[in-house]
């Protein structure tokens, strides 16, 4: 098996470049972020995802618009991780409707499809990374209807949401011996109708002495993994990842895409950085053990599992 086309290294962004996206930008503007891009066609042709990472540093004081206002025809999504070890340090604001809402790190962003946008960072360092969930997507430039914008002011208010703190226990077949912190940013529980799951796992200075906290598995779904470290040009974050029979340990920025179906597991093991996971939400995993490599306590564990729902536990997941 070849892992390159699940696991590949980020590239720069470069507008105008050969796969690149058409993009909402104003005429001539010099981008106050750097870009790099994850996960597109191509990468990985076969991923229906589109996932690229705004990286803000040395901010001038004040940002310049860079977007013109917008709309796509699929759900976008960002996620605000700010440079402190809270996830906090990173301002920024999207106009929703013609009206200013102000994001605060950590912090994810949900904007559904046809939501008129325009979205900028203000102040501070760390990164966004962006996620449309459909990678063919299309955008429009749009001008805002500033009625509808304050008239739904606080729904709009609520797509930006503040990320849960949750036990890695809360997923089956993880257990709590993973390192760091584990960020909900968006899920069933705290937006249902966005219908998809991301976490982050924030972690600092892990040592390669890391004991395993993933089972394998495979899911009914596409998964995705971003990691980005907290060296330079994102680099400084050492993941393992199993897939297959395969085994290899990739350094940041990379983004994987694991097909549905595909046997998986992975694991931090080394440096600092964080460590996001998206997929549809709700899904179903599927334990997949080689019963020889499981200890016995988790073997039982895993015998007993039922309603093996990825996301959280009680949400109606598919018996498999
Ligand atoms: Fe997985």
């Amino acid at each position: 098996m070849n892992l390159e086309k699940y696991i590949v290294k980020a590239r720069p962004g470069v507008v105008g470049g050969k796969f690149e996206e058409k993009r909402p930008l104003r005429e001539r503007i010099e981008l106050p972020v750097k870009r790099h891009i994850f996960i597109n066609r191509d990468s990985h042709p076969d991923a229906d995802i589109y996932v690229a990472i705004h990286e803000a540093k040395d901010l001038p004081a004040s940002v310049p618009d860079y977007q013109v206002p917008h709309f796509h025809n699929t759900d976008e999504f960002y996620y605000f991780i700010g440079n402190n070890p809270d996830l906090t340090g990173l301002e920024g604001q999207i106009i929703f409707e013609g009206r200013v809402h102000k994001i605060v790190s950590p912090a994810c962003v949900y904007i559904p499809t046809g939501a008129v946008h325009e979205y900028k960072v203000t102040r501070g360092a760390g990164t966004v990374t962006v996620l449309f969930r459909n990678r063919g997507y299309t955008h429009e430039d749009k001008q805002p209807d500033l009625e509808k914008g304050n008239k739904e002011a606080a729904k709009f208010a609520s797509y930006i949401i503040r990320p849960d703190v949750r036990p890695t226990t809360e997923i089956k077949y993880h257990t709590d011996a993973a390192p760091g912190v584990r960020y909900v940013f968006v899920d069933g529980k705290l937006r249902p109708e966005a219908g998809f799951y991301t976490v982050v796992r924030s972690v600092s200075n892990v040592q390669p002495t890391q004991a395993n906290y993933v089972d394998k598995h495979t899911h009914n779904c596409d998964t995705q993994h971003i990691a980005i470290g907290t060296g330079p040009e994102l680099t400084g974050l050492k993941i393992e990842f199993v897939i297959g029979d395969e085994k290899v340990v990739v350094e940041s920025p990379v983004g994987v895409n694991i097909p549905a179906g595909t046997p998986h597991c992975q694991r931090i093991i080394e440096g600092s950085g964080h460590f996001l996971i998206s997929c549809p939400s709700p899904t179903t995993t599927t334990v997949w053990f080689d019963i020889g490599n499981v200890p016995t306590s988790q073997r039982a564990r895993l015998s007993s599992a039922d309603e093996s729902d990825d996301n959280e536990r009680g949400q109606s997941g598919t018996r498999r």
